[in-house]
């Protein structure tokens, strides 16, 4: 499957859910990259959300301050495959930090914030993608034609997201990480608005213990017997 080359149908929405550290981002990537759709990493955007309500200085707690901040930085962000733009500044890396997806978690639960970015969402993935985040399939992307939803033991979870940030903070240890994944997937479950949750239809994975590569060769399979995507 991977290697091969891939045509997709015209507009193919395929969502990619589930919680931190299940592997979603790295292998929505890869799908993007054999399928040449763009990769849109919804988490990104929440993350900026809850970045710029910190940086003006306003109360997490209070939704009309965060949703007022968020209407007026909207207009000088861009949001492309590669990342997030503010004021012509890449700052996807600075987003992708673990204190900024604690924030982005925090502001995440307000329906109207999250109606807000629905809007960019959808106009961004309107010409096909793969789009990762919590609620794709769910809620932003319901008419998706292939929907998966990844999960992976708590225990890898952690253990992946450790690989990642520990190369730029030496003292961090794994029981940290794996107590603020456990309070982010609290939060993000049990919230009201789109909560984190299995999408009718959507295709289960659970790589705890597979290669990224096999789990994107099980999906390319799926898309293929749907005849969403064709060989060249
Ligand atoms: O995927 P991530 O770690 O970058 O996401 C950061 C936070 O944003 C996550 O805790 C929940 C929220 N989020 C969301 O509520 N809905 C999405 N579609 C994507 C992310």
């Amino acid at each position: 499957m991977v290697g091969l080359y891939w045509k997709p149908i015209e507009g193919l929405q395929i969502a990619m859910d589930g919680p931190s550290g299940s592997g979603k981002g790295t292998v929505a990537k890869h799908v993007g990259k054999e399928l040449g759709l763009p990769v849109l990493d919804t988490g990104l955007l929440y993350r900026f959300a809850g970045w710029q309500a910190t940086a003006a200085d306003v109360d997490l707690m209070d939704e009309s301050a965060v949703l007022q901040v968020l209407h007026e930085v909207l207009p000088e962000m861009q949001w492309r495959a590669e990342g997030i733009f503010f004021e012509s500044n890449d700052c996807t890396s600075l987003l992708r930090g673990e204190d900024v997806g604690g924030l982005a978690s925090q502001v995440a639960h307000y329906p109207k914030v999250r109606a807000l970015l629905l809007d960019v969402q959808r106009d961004i993935a309107k010409s096909g993608c793969v789009m990762d985040g919590r609620d794709i399939g769910t809620v932003v992307l319901p008419d998706a034609q292939a929907k998966f939803f990844l999960t992976a033991s708590q225990r890898e979870r952690a253990r992946r997201r450790w690989a990642q940030l520990h190369v730029k903070d030496k003292e961090l240890s794994i029981e940290q990480v794996a107590d603020e994944l456990m309070e982010r997937d609290k939060r993000d479950v049990g919230r009201d608005c789109a909560p984190l949750e299995r999408a009718k239809g959507a295709i289960q994975i659970d790589s705890t213990i597979m290669r990224v590569d096999e789990v994107v060769d099980r999906i390319l399979a799926v898309l293929e017997r749907r005849d969403l995507i064709h060989a060249i």
